[in-house]
């Protein structure tokens, strides 16, 4: 029942999201810079509160768009209506709907749809992790040095100790290819299909890594922090990688 809701609720969001691709909508500037919201962000977290709500009102929901609407449950939705939304404000098609399940604090649950590539990532916690339904894994290449990564950068706290410039810096310095896709659920979700080998970034909030760490664990990744450890959506910091690369990125991160 969870996951034939968590479907249609991914589904109603990118129904509305299609609608808006490439047609004149509304965008507001919320707190920091370049930080925007879209009519199209908000039709989307509504539609698909709106299905979760219609069979499960007692559970808790956290969005990017409305915050925190907690309840008394062990579930809790964790939802991005548009992840790569300044991509979607500029017409480029790479952006998706990502929405997770959390139960008594375990991510159990993760669906990432890019409407535009017809790309549905699935995982559940122990089940593994598929696209389109046929299941995925992480690549194989061993070494960082000849592998190719995706990280995002924040518009702020960019000049930090081993921050995303000296990180990015230290890996093109070396000719390893880094690709920005502006879309932290996609770079997840590519890792975990094998198509990227890694990915890291700096500051991340819950619902742009919430489906997208789990699909990649399912596939047979490793995503800790940048200290090694288990990662939680609740902090900033995120490694994701095939597992073979990881060790040697956590160096590449701490400059050793
Ligand atoms: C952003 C994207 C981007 C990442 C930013 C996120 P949004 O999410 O995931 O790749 O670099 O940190 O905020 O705002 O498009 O949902
Ligand atoms: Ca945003
Ligand atoms: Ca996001
Ligand atoms: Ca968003």
């Amino acid at each position: 029942m969870l996951k034939s809701v968590l479907h249609e609720a991914v589904m109603a969001g990118a129904e509305q999201v299609v609608k808006y691709f490439n047609q004149t909508f509304d965008i507001k500037y919320k707190e920091g810079r370049n930080n925007l919201v879209t009519e199209a962000d908000e039709a989307s977290e509504k539609a698909i509160i709106e299905v979760i709500k219609k069979t499960y009102p007692d559970h808790h929901i956290l969005t990017e768009e409305s915050g925190d609407l907690p309840q008394q449950s062990e579930y809790k939705w964790i939802i991005d209506p548009i992840d790569g939304t300044i991509n979607f404000a500029h017409g480029i098609p790479i952006y998706c709907i990502s929405v997770a399940v959390e139960k008594s604090g375990e991510m159990i649950l993760g669906m990432v749809y890019n409407p535009h590539m017809n790309e549905l990532f699935f995982a559940e916690r122990g089940g593994g992790a598929t696209l389109n339904g046929k299941p995925i894994k992480v690549s194989s290449e061993t070494d960082a040095m000849k592998s190719c990564l995706v990280t995002g950068f924040p518009y702020t706290y960019i000049h930090e100790q081993n921050g995303p410039l000296q990180v990015f810096e230290r890996l093109i310095t070396e000719g390893v290819p880094v690709r920005r896709l502006g879309a932290a659920a996609i770079d997840l979700c590519w890792v975990a299909c094998g198509r990227l080998d890694g990915f890291y970034e700096h500051r991340l909030q819950p619902w742009d890594s919430a489906a997208g760490f789990l699909i990649v664990e399912e596939a047979g990744g490793k995503v800790t922090d940048f200290d090694g450890n288990p990662y939680s959506p609740y902090q900033h910091r995120i490694l994701a990688t095939n597992g073979l690369i990881h060790e040697q990125m956590l160096k590449v991160i701490h400059n050793q």
